[in-house]
């Protein structure tokens, strides 16, 4: 294939390989090679129907374009002389059907509104995948949950014991997060979802392009407003970046948790062995690698977000070449979140809980202290705070039963619970982890009816999201495929 067909006019010399590989973004571009030849396709469609290109060299040039499509494009595209795969899709093409076809397809383009077009194609494929893992995680979780309203656990501040609660409880507030992580990149999705192409290098054409025509091929919902915007704007892409970031945190808390609970001092959780390694030295090794590994997986998205922000944040307007190393963390955060959320899912359906040894941790380190001090503000008329001055210094002394109680009482507050009615009976019943647990009833409780509701409406914003997710897809495929449906009639 020919040299380089973008420097020949301007520019002379030799570059060695190592300066063609700094320069390049081949490897990058291997994310965006589909959308390059749609976008390719609209723009002729585009150039065909407003009669800026006539019918013999744009029939050529899209029988060319389908091919590539059909067969894919050949390894010299991405040679690094070309710098990027718009300029070796382009001398492919030139090598194909000649200059004066291969030559006609760039009129009214760049590679500017080009690159910035293909990333917002990949992108708002990518976000209905990751969107698709999410609720299959979601699903999963509330399944669980589901199963496990009435298995009592401790639940922690600190990773103190602090009071009781359920699996149910604890599962459906990870699955909180993430359908916020998920309501977060649908909102990001109508801000990827414009159409840059037609801004050219940044101030557009004084060709007559229908930018309306070629958005609605490419499934966008519209055109950029504003040219310069269009080409320098990657705002969009610090959006998703900082979405998947934060829900990449999510997991990796998720995860943390499963950790922690696999260990023989917590022993809540036992992994199925798929998603757990052993050791090179020592043969009882069960280790849970792929929660280790998504953990760190956050550090690289959010790593790939903050190498994004500041790549951004001294550009001026408009495109600068600084942009196309953007990119490459774009997929970086993208990739770790498109492999970890559905083992994540896979994960959690798989793991085992220990019911037993939930329930003998949920009672422990006093964490039903805190009912013990309601108890004597609801049924025996304490202040909040003598109530808890007393319980505490109870438990400084060791022992929450009515003689310790007894003496706490009158040496923290001067007063007798014995003469207030307290009995050792009702301070058993209080100090069960499941009372604590069923008298918890109200809005986001971890009582079993109060978590029905909870199971409920997530279950509704799940659907919803299932529904957007699915339509929304769809749409685009079927844009897709349209675009290329137009683009074989072309040549009939
Ligand atoms: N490879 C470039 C990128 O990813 C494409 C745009 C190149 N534009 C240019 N003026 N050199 O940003």
């Amino acid at each position: 294939m020919r040299s380089d067909q973008i420097r020949q006019g301007r520019l002379a010399g030799e570059r060695s390989a190592g300066l063609e590989h700094f320069l390049a973004s081949m490897d990058t571009d291997r994310w965006i090679v589909e959308a390059d030849l749609l976008v390719d396709m609209a723009h002729l469609l585009g150039l065909r129907q407003q009669g800026i290109i006539d019918e013999g060299p744009a029939r050529a040039l899209m029988a060319a374009l389908l091919d590539l499509h059909d067969h894919g494009l050949p390894a010299e595209a991405f040679d690094e002389r070309f710098e990027d795969i718009h300029a070796g899709k382009e001398a492919c093409l030139i090598d194909r059907v000649g200059e004066d076809i291969g030559g006609r397809l760039h009129m009214g383009r760049s590679r500017n509104d080009e690159v910035a077009t293909c990333i917002r194609i990949r992108l708002k494929q990518e976000i209905i995948a990751l969107a698709g893992s999410l609720l299959d995680l979601r699903t999963t979780l509330l399944d669980v949950a589901g199963m496990h309203t009435e298995t009592v656990m401790p639940g922690f501040t600190h990773m103190q014991h602090a009071q009781p609660t359920t699996l149910a409880h604890y599962l459906l507030a990870y699955e909180q997060a993430f359908s916020r992580d998920a309501a977060r990149l649908r909102e990001a999705y109508a801000r990827v979802d414009v159409s840059p192409l037609g801004s050219a290098a940044f101030a557009s054409t004084g060709f007559p392009l229908d930018r309306d025509y070629t958005a609605r091929l490419l499934g966008f919902s519209c055109p950029t407003a504003n040219s310069m915007d269009a080409v320098a704007a990657r705002d969009f892409a610090l959006e998703v970046l900082g979405d998947i970031a934060i829900c990449m945190t999510t997991a990796s808390r998720l995860c943390e948790e499963l950790v922690l609970w696999s260990t023989a001092f917590i022993g809540f959780v036992d992994l199925d062995d798929a998603y757990c390694s052993s050791s090179s030295i020592m043969p009882q090794k069960k280790n849970p690698d792929v929660a280790e590994i998504m953990r760190a997986k956050a550090g690289t998205a959010t790593g790939a977000l903050a190498a994004a922000i500041t790549i951004t944040k001294g550009l001026p307007m408009s495109y600068n070449r600084d942009l196309q190393e953007l990119t490459g963390h774009l997929w970086r955060g993208v990739e770790a979140a498109r492999e970890s959320i559905p083992l994540l899912a896979g994960m959690i359906g798989t793991a085992t809980f220990d019911l037993e040894r939930m329930a003998a941790e949920a009672g422990r380190g006093f964490s039903t202290a805190t009912e013990l001090a309601d108890v004597l503000v609801r049924e025996h008329g304490l202040p909040f705070r003598t109530a808890h001055r007393i319980v505490g210094r109870a438990v400084r002394h060791g022992s929450l039963d009515l003689a310790t109680l007894e003496a706490a009482a009158q040496e923290a507050a001067g007063i007798s619970v014995v003469d207030l009615g307290v009995t050792d009976e009702r301070i058993s019943a209080v100090l069960d982890p499941r009372h604590a647990v069923s008298v918890r009833t109200i809005v986001g409780g971890p009582a079993p009816a109060a978590v029905a509701v909870q199971l409920e409406e997530q279950r509704r914003l799940l659907d919803n999201d299932a529904t957007w997710t699915e339509e929304t897809g769809a749409a685009l495929s079927r844009a897709h495929e349209d675009l290329i449906s137009e683009s074989r009639r072309m040549i009939l």
